[in-house]
């Protein structure tokens, strides 16, 4: 006869943690992820800079490639002010992420919609930074670490920019090249456009 299996111990059930101590380990462990995701995305970037044949993308990529530098070295003073370090922490969000970006860029030979493909990856890394160092600011400031607060604010600023710029040279450039349009082209449309309004 089949023995019955043993049945299973009753869990006990885990008392919600709250209080500013588990708050603040939540927001080091956060800013630790940062980190690893700042590090991965420099490690990026250079594969980025090579694929593209506009000058205005590379520029943007290498500026913030710049950009990004100086904020791994402001998480690291972030983390410092609350006793803590980078540690080794491994963002796989951000990991996800590149790798995505590495196989779309296989796909495409270099041209105007291979930099479509940069800036669509780009830009879903910039949205993935502004999401993690806006709940990371708010959790400091609420925490009453103003300093902290302001450094993740600083870092944020630069991403939101960041991704602003791309989305300007998407509309301004990139997407217009990918369609085939030429400037030429546009600036008649716009004439003929000022022409009609001079006429009503
Ligand atoms: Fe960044
Ligand atoms: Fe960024």
């Amino acid at each position: 006869m089949a023995r019955k299996p043993a049945p299973k111990p009753a869990r006990a059930r885990a008392e919600p943690v709250i209080g500013s101590a588990a708050v603040m380990q939540l927001l080091v462990s956060q800013m630790q992820d940062a980190y690893s995701a700042e590090t991965q995305a420099l490690e990026a970037y250079p594969a980025m800079l090579e694929a593209t044949t506009s000058d205005s993308l590379r520029k943007a990529f290498e500026e913030h490639a710049e950009e990004s530098k100086t904020q791994v070295d402001r998480l690291e003073r972030a983390l410092g002010l609350l006793d803590s370090n980078p540690g080794d922490t491994h963002c796989q969000g951000m990991q996800g992420l590149i790798e995505e970006a590495r196989e779309q860029l296989q796909e495409h030979a270099p041209g105007p919609l291979l930099d479509v493909v940069l800036i669509a990856a780009a830009q879903r890394l910039e949205h993935y930074e502004i999401a993690g160092y806006g709940t990371m600011a708010t959790l400091a400031e609420d925490l009453g670490e103003a300093d902290v607060a302001e450094l993740l604010e600083e870092i944020l600023d630069e991403e939101k920019a960041a991704d602003k710029r791309l989305s300007l040279l998407a509309d301004e450039e990139i997407n217009a090249a990918a369609l085939g349009e030429d400037e030429e082209e546009d600036e008649d449309a716009d004439e003929a456009a000022d022409e009609e309004e001079e006429e009503e």
